[in-house]
């Protein structure tokens, strides 16, 4: 207590006279900031613990994914960004450095900085070594779980691979197959098409292009975030931390943050220079840019997102229903999908996951410990979802386990960690029956 008292007193009394050392420099906040790495958050879930333990009398009968690609390049915007934004700061912040807040280690990690030459815009969007690894990893882990399924032999027979039309997807289901299968001499899957039906519905649901992706109020409370007392004072800590003698932009800091995210994956998850910039609570602001945006566009602020995902979740229902329908021929062991982001997360919301609080650009510090809607949990790279199908006692005795991140998850209120099939059926039901696709994609509706 004493210590405490004098300590303060020191660093209260002492600290700006001696601005020049500054003895309580920043540091970067460690391993902490993967939480708040949003949409480029990499891959890191179930890597120490791949167990998903099940019942000894049930066998694994089907087993459907849907995936969103691994950890992939930044698109063009974000590359030209920080070809011609973050270049030209990086030299000015180095310009003034002596006059940052920054611990001397941390400072010379942020001055080491330069893009890597394979940052161009040839690999714009393509699947990253980073992400080819993790896919992988997922593929494996897949395999010794279920491996009756698997089996060592890709078939036609036995598995349905599918990819949209991106190189970043194809690629990603390649290196998921590369270790799901012991030989895949015989592996195939079908020509990615454009506006895939299942994989890409929303590309082709006129209602939530019109009046969600390309409708401005849809971003109306990200972009009154980007300019408010939380975006502002983030701004003026960073920029003062960093030495300059003036505010950093908002595009400044967001390819900054940009940046920080995409290299971190890329190192797997060890912090990247630009990292060393921000605290807590300046990630947290930043990462809750994302959030809202995410939240409005693909998540629970619009309700066409989660109604026009019923078509997964039918193709699901179809797939898992084959076994059911006549248990000798049961049709595939595995369907397999490797898709996007938005994609994965309006499946999300059809299956009622992370339904919290609605969040806003104004109750940003009421809901910044408790909201749910985080992409950096619930849409890093990789992302995945996945229906295992047990078959237990007998025939009629079915299970169902619904998979997040590789772990069992409860959805519509049904009590895991494996539910009765025939349960799940009942609850999900009625959206089937409304599962009209044209109808909740219609504009003049
Ligand atoms: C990446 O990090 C995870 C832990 O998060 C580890 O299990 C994995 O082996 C690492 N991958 C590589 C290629 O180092
Ligand atoms: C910062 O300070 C160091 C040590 O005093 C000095 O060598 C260096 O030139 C300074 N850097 C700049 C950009 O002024
Ligand atoms: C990225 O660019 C480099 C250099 O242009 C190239 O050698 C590499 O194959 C590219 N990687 C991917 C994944 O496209
Ligand atoms: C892989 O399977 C093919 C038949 O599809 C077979 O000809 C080949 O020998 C197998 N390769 C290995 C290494 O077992
Ligand atoms: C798998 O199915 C595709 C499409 O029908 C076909 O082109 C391919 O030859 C099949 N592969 C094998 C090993 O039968
Ligand atoms: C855009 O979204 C707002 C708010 O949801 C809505 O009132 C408006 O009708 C939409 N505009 C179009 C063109 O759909
Ligand atoms: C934040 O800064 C921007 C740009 O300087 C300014 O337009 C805006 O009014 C500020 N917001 C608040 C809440 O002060
Ligand atoms: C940065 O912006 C804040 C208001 O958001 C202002 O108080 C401060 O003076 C500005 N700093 C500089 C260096 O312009
Ligand atoms: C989200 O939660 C609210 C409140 O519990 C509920 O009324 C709504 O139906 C849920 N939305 C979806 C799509 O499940």
């Amino acid at each position: 207590m004493y210590s405490t008292t004098v300590a303060a007193f020191v660093v209260a009394y002492f600290v700006p006279c001696l601005a020049f050392t500054p003895k309580e420099c920043h540091d970067s906040i460690g391993p902490l900031a993967l939480r708040f790495l949003s949409t480029k958050r990499p891959y890191t879930y179930q890597t120490s613990n791949p167990e998903i333990p099940i019942p000894q009398t049930c066998t694994p009968v089907k087993f459907w994914y849907f995936g969103r690609h691994g950890t992939r390049y930044p698109g063009d915007d974000d590359i030209l960004a920080m070809m011609d934004t973050l270049t030209p700061l990086h030299t000015e912040i180095s310009n003034s450095i002596n006059n940052s807040l920054l611990c001397e280690h941390t400072r010379m990690y942020l001055l080491s900085w330069r893009l890597g030459s394979d940052v161009n815009l040839l690999n714009e969007s393509h699947l990253h070594e980073q992400g080819k690894g993790e896919l992988q990893a997922i593929g494996a882990r897949y395999k010794s779980r279920y491996p009756d399924l698997f089996t060592d032999q890709f078939s036609n027979d036995t598995h349905y691979f599918r990819a949209t039309d991106a190189e970043r997807t194809v690629s990603s289901l390649k290196a998921f197959a590369s270790s799901a299968f012991s030989n895949t001499s015989s592996f195939w899957f079908p020509n990615p098409i454009k506006n895939d039906p299942i994989l890409k519905f929303y590309s082709v649901c006129e209602k939530w292009k019109e009046q969600v992706d390309n409708n401005g109020s849809s971003r109306v409370e990200l972009k009154k975030f980007l300019v408010s007392s939380f975006m502002n004072d983030t701004i003026t800590r960073v920029s003062l931390r960093l030495g300059l003698a003036r505010n950093l932009t908002v595009e400044e800091i967001t390819i900054m943050y940009t940046n920080c995210a995409f290299e971190t994956a890329w190192m797997n998850g060890t912090l990247a220079p630009w990292c060393v910039a921000f605290g807590v609570e300046d990630f947290q602001v930043l990462a809750y840019t994302e959030d809202l945006e995410y939240y409005h566009v693909d998540g629970y602020g619009s309700p066409v997102n989660w109604e026009s995902a019923c078509v997964v979740l039918q193709d699901a229902a179809n797939f898992l229903g084959e076994y059911e329908a006549n248990p000798r021929n049961p049709g595939r062991n595995v369907q397999a999908y490797f898709s996007h982001s938005g994609a994965t997360l309006k499946f999300l919301a059809r299956l009622g996951l992370f339904n919290g609080t609605e969040i806003n650009a104004d109750n940003f510090d009421n809901v910044k410990d408790s909201y749910v809607w985080r992409t950096s949990d619930i849409d890093c790279m990789g992302s995945n979802i996945a229906f295992v199908l047990l078959q237990c006692e007998d025939e009629n005795d079915l299970k169902l386990g619904v998979l997040f991140q590789e772990q069992l998850v409860n959805v519509f209120d049904l009590q895991g960690p494996y539910v009765d099939y025939h349960q799940f059926k009942n609850k999900i039901q009625p959206i089937l029956n409304t599962c009209d696709f044209q109808q909740i994609c219609d504009v003049d509706a």
